[in-house]
């Protein structure tokens, strides 16, 4: 989802980019991958790569490490071994995700899940490669145009259901995957110093909240979607009730961190719901 979107941003400013899926480089094969950089030479590598099915990682989390950790340690000595600059993307997850105001770049990590400690080791494999070179760029709350997401998922139930039921005692900053696409090559335009950035929309809402917003959109009736408690859909990995990430690390970079989160969804609303509509069209089988 964020890798297309990354690699349209790239396109549209006429960057020279090499994008590579699972089946063109997987990252958990340290040859392949020193293999790849040292052909490519980039001057940066960004990895958008990722094992994201947080509640699969409950019970697989060594395969999620290998992707998540072992992965970007692949790309961080491969990127050390090139001269290359290496943009790494995680996550609130590393958080423990019950405080009461916006968790900052330095505060110290406690993730309470699989996926969230296999993230942290990957943040941390990147910083001790690449003290001079690496960057960790947490996000949260993703949406776009590209693959599954709950916006996304919103758009197709409203159409379907009455109601809906979403969680509203979970806080979070739904975030544009193209925004976060937009921070990542600021950053790597600028040669910003090197460390954790946090890309996520200002504001903060529920899931609740967000889908409210969606059915709005849409024109429907907000009303329709209906508050519960976290409690009411309990799930593998526990959710964070508080997601909120601090945005203090862009301004001593000189540069500008994501804004409201509702103007945003707005602005990708067009595009998400193309998407979604395209999607949901039958496909016609070839002859
Ligand atoms: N989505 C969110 O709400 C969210 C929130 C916070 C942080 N993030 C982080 O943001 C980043 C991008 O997330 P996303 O939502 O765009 O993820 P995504 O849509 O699930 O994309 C992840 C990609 O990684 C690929 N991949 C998996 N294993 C790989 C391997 N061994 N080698 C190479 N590629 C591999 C997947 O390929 P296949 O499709 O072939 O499996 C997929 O294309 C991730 O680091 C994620 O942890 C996401």
């Amino acid at each position: 989802m964020l890798g297309a979107d990354l690699v349209a941003a790239l396109a549209a400013r006429g960057e020279p980019a090499t994008a590579l899926d699972r089946a063109a480089l997987d990252v958990t094969d340290a040859s392949a991958t020193a293999d790849a950089v040292a052909a490519a030479r980039p001057g940066v590598v960004i990895n958008c790569a990722a094992w994201t099915a947080v509640d699969d990682a409950e019970v697989a989390e060594d395969r999620a490490m290998a992707v998540n950790a072992d992965g970007p340690a692949n790309l961080a000595t491969a990127c050390a071994a090139a001269g290359s600059r290496l943009v790494h993307v995680s996550t609130d997850y590393v958080f423990a995700g019950d405080s009461a105001q916006p968790y900052a770049e330095d505060d110290v990590p406690a993730p309470r899940t699989a996926y969230g400690r296999t993230k942290l080791a990957g943040e941390r494999a990147v910083l001790d490669r690449l003290p001079e070179t690496g960057y960790v760029v947490r996000t949260a709350w993703l949406y776009g145009a590209h693959g599954p997401n709950f916006v996304r998922t919103m758009i197709r139930l409203e159409g379907q259901r009455p109601a809906v039921d979403v969680v509203d005692d979970q806080h979070g900053q739904p975030t544009w995957t193209a925004d976060v696409a937009g921070r990542i090559i600021a950053l790597a335009e600028t040669g910003a110093r090197p460390g954790i950035y946090h890309a996520t929309s200002a504001g903060q809402t529920t899931w609740c909240g967000l889908a409210r917003e969606v059915f709005s959109l849409l024109g429907a009736e907000p009303s329709r979607v209906r508050p519960v408690p976290a409690s009411a859909m309990p799930r593998p990995a526990p959710r964070p009730s508080y997601s909120v990430l601090g945005h203090g690390g862009w301004a001593p970079a000189g540069l500008a961190p994501i804004g409201d989160w509702r103007a945003a969804l707005h602005r990708a609303f067009p595009s998400v719901l193309a998407a979604q509509r395209a999607a949901e069209q039958p496909t016609t089988a070839p002859n």
